[in-house]
């Protein structure tokens, strides 16, 4: 089918809620995509930070292939040893209790917020501006955005500056459940605090009795360099979420805990029909096996400094340049959806968030040369 024509059905038949650009994406392997037309692209959004070994890696396909041979999807009123044995390799990787699984990072979310509330018995949660948890209603309720359309939402919610510590002190209140922070903010424009913060707030959430929730649905898995992203300040959360990277881009979520939040919930508060489907568990077992296998924790943080100093030496008019592994994010004063089209153009995928910040999430398998091809590509 042509572009035209999938462009024409996907007008008329789709909900048009998204700005898609205009090329439709027939195949991909390792860090190249292929459009219908045949023409090739590095592709640095990897599906938002989500295929974070590339597209169609061997390990992933096998592992899918074997488990759909053998066993789709049964619902949890059943166990599967490939959901139990994935829990047993998350929680020890993350140093959490126990996990949930579901389908999505906003999933994860709504799974975190009800239990911060179980567990405390509270009902109040503080967020920070620039924040961005997923778009159900619990979700969007802590993310900050115009959500007049929809309300009422979550009432209650408290939004602080992001990276100041003191003003999560002062907006903790007698029915405070939990602070939720992402610990670099992706879609408010890759900000990425100081170390200190979390540990800031890590301190003030055990002194005030609050929960923290680290939102973790695009930093983890290796992305920041790091295998989740609060790991460079060196605290725990009570609650995290995880999605996109999971499984390397097949649909998968998960809520962990720890402490008192591990026990916070009873039977029956919180299901998911398809969460921990055996396909999406096998899925995230090659995921998180390849990932520590070809080292590539370590490989985001080297690959993303020699990105970050390419980048730096060129002679855009971007106004900032920050980032952490290989979530980099470029600022500019206006929009800079010239930019993603020029690069497009010119066999590059980068996507703008924030509107004025090119953001760069490429594979963690991405070699030097692919990257001095995108900073080619960008210098023009
Ligand atoms: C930090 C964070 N939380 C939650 C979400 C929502 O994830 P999903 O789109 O899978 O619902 C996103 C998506 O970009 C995210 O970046």
């Amino acid at each position: 089918m042509s572009f035209d024509e999938i462009r024409s059905l996907d007008s008329r038949y789709i909900f048009q809620t998204y700005t898609r650009q205009p090329i439709a994406l027939e195949s991909g392997s390792g860090v190249v995509l292929r459009d219908v037309d045949g023409n090739e692209y590095i592709d640095c959004v990897a599906g938002i930070a989500s295929c974070n070994l590339g597209h169609c890696h061997p390990r992933v396909v096998e592992a899918i292939q074997k488990q759909a041979e053998r066993l789709m999807h049964v619902t949890n009123l059943y166990y599967t040893e490939v959901q139990a044995t994935l829990g047993e390799k998350i929680t020890r990787l993350s140093g959490m209790d126990r996990v949930f699984f579901c389908n999505s990072g906003t999933e994860a979310v709504e799974a975190a917020l009800k239990l911060a509330r179980r567990t405390t018995g509270k009902k109040d949660f503080i967020a920070a501006r620039g924040s961005f948890h997923g778009r159900t209603l619990g979700a969007l309720s802590i993310t900050d955005k115009d959500n007049t359309p929809f309300e009422p939402l979550i009432r209650n919610v408290s939004f602080v500056q992001y990276n100041e510590s003191e003003e999560i002190e002062r907006a903790i209140g007698e029915d405070t459940a939990a602070v939720v922070l992402e610990p670099v903010q992706g879609e408010g424009g890759v900000n990425v605090p100081a170390r200190e913060y979390l540990r800031e707030v890590r301190e003030i959430c055990d002194e005030r009795d609050v929960l923290l929730i680290l939102d973790e649905v695009q930093t983890a898995f290796g992305r920041t360099g790091e295998w989740f992203g609060h790991q460079h300040s060196g605290v725990t959360p009570d609650i995290m979420t995880l999605a996109k990277s999971i499984a390397n881009g097949f649909p998968m979520g998960a809520m962990l805990a720890t402490g008192r939040a591990a026990d916070g919930f009873e039977r029956g508060d919180h299901a998911s029909t398809f969460g921990g489907n055996p396909l999406a568990c096998a899925a995230a077992h090659a995921t998180i096996d390849t990932i520590r296998e070809e080292d590539l924790v370590a490989a985001s943080r080297r690959k993303g400094r020699y990105f970050l100093e390419s980048l730096r030496s060129l002679s855009l008019d971007f106004i900032d340049l920050r980032g952490i592994g290989l979530m980099i994010g470029m600022e500019f004063e206006g929009g800079c959806g010239g930019i993603v089209e020029d690069a497009r153009k010119g066999g590059v995928l980068l996507n703008c968030t924030s509107e004025r910040v090119l953001r760069f999430v490429p594979p963690l398998i991405i070699t030097r040369e692919e990257i001095d091809r995108v900073v080619r590509v960008l210098g023009g």
